[in-house]
């Protein structure tokens, strides 16, 4: 049995994010609207969410876009770092981007992918999908260049072909579409949804097999093609929000059965590797500054005594030459003669 793990919108920032000015400051304050601009704190809550993720265990992992705040190339390497210290392998994960990351002065996401996000490029680039044992996950996107006053999506119609070829193809084989937006309208439809969410429920109508795992709403949520029927949609709450984000699913006979809401796993022997981790950063912290504060007071004390020596010679030579004058002075000149 495939167990998937699902986590969205982590607008992470970049470390400098508040040395921003002017256009770029203005836009990023304006996007975090309702979220502090604080990269700390945002990153904070990634690793947290990967931790537990990690914890729990899961065969894959699915994140649904919104990965940055505003796509700077900065941010994707935050990610990156991220990740990479997550421990998870990248063929693992599946990323995709989301509306937040193509704003402003954003990063597209082939370049993403082909940059910092390179290691996980394998199972997210476009075209690409994770084969699993019992299913396959696509990842779509629903990202558009756009004016950052609007969150609207829209996925290529060729996107779609790829997982109706993939679905196609095998029949039994659950299909995972994982995308952004909701393929569904929302509330401002033509401002915050995905404008041709009817394409993709199109391809949920003729193909049984296909899900979707979502972001955008900041909202757990799922949902069938029909009332009572089977849950084919889902999304969870916003990483960047929600202090307990993660959802799991597992594959049973060719549909995604969600988990019940996860609480914390109990981990008291994590939480003191952890603990240790983090208390040997602090001291390597310190160590380090104490070393630096011992390099700066070194080399300090060994420009005092090179001053002083320098000046005790100087001091030195003075009284040597007034000594000779003074010397000079006393010695009895020829032709005459002292009483
Ligand atoms: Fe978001
Ligand atoms: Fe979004």
């Amino acid at each position: 049995m495939t167990r998937i793990a699902h986590l969205s919108d982590l607008h992470l920032l970049e470390p400098a994010v508040r040395a921003r000015r002017g256009g770029d400051w203005f836009r990023v304050h304006y996007l975090s609207l309702r979220r502090s601009i604080d990269y700390v704190a945002r990153r904070a809550r990634a690793e947290q969410a990967l931790r537990a993720a990690a914890d729990h265990g899961f065969d894959h992992l699915v994140i649904t876009g919104d990965l940055t705040e505003d796509g700077a190339l900065v941010q994707y390497e935050v990610l990156a770092d991220v990740l990479e210290a997550s421990g998870i392998p990248p063929e693992r994960i599946t990323l995709l981007p989301g509306n937040h990351d193509a704003y402003g002065t954003a990063v597209p996401w082939d370049i993403a992918v082909q940059g910092p996000l390179a290691r996980w490029a394998g199972t997210s680039r476009e075209g690409s999908a994770a084969w699993l044992d019992d299913c396959v996950i696509v990842p779509v996107s629903s990202a558009v260049p756009q004016t950052f006053l609007r969150s609207s999506g829209r996925v290529e119609s060729h996107a779609l072909d790829h997982v109706g070829a993939i679905a196609g193809r095998e029949p039994g084989r659950p299909v995972v579409i994982a995308q952004h937006h909701p393929p569904y309208a929302v509330m401002h439809q033509w401002v915050h949804g995905l404008l041709n969410h009817e394409e993709v429920t199109g391809l949920l109508e003729a193909r049984d097999n296909v899900s979707v795992l979502h972001g955008h709403i900041h909202r757990r949520k799922e949902r069938g093609l029909v009332v009572g029927g089977p849950l084919r949609i889902f999304s969870p709450y916003a990483v960047a929000d929600n202090a307990t984000p993660l959802r799991m699913y597992d594959v049973v006979d060719g549909l995604l059965r969600p988990l019940a809401p996860l609480a914390p796993r109990p981990d008291p022997l994590g939480a003191v590797v952890r603990d240790v981790e983090a208390m040997g950063g602090v001291v390597l912290r310190d160590v380090g500054a104490f070393g630096e504060l011992v390099r700066r007071d070194v080399e300090h004390l060994g420009e005092a005594l090179l001053h002083d020596v320098e000046h005790l010679g100087e001091s030195l030579l003075h009284d040597v030459e007034h000594l000779g004058d003074a010397i000079r002075a006393e010695e009895p000149r020829p032709g005459i003669r002292r009483s």
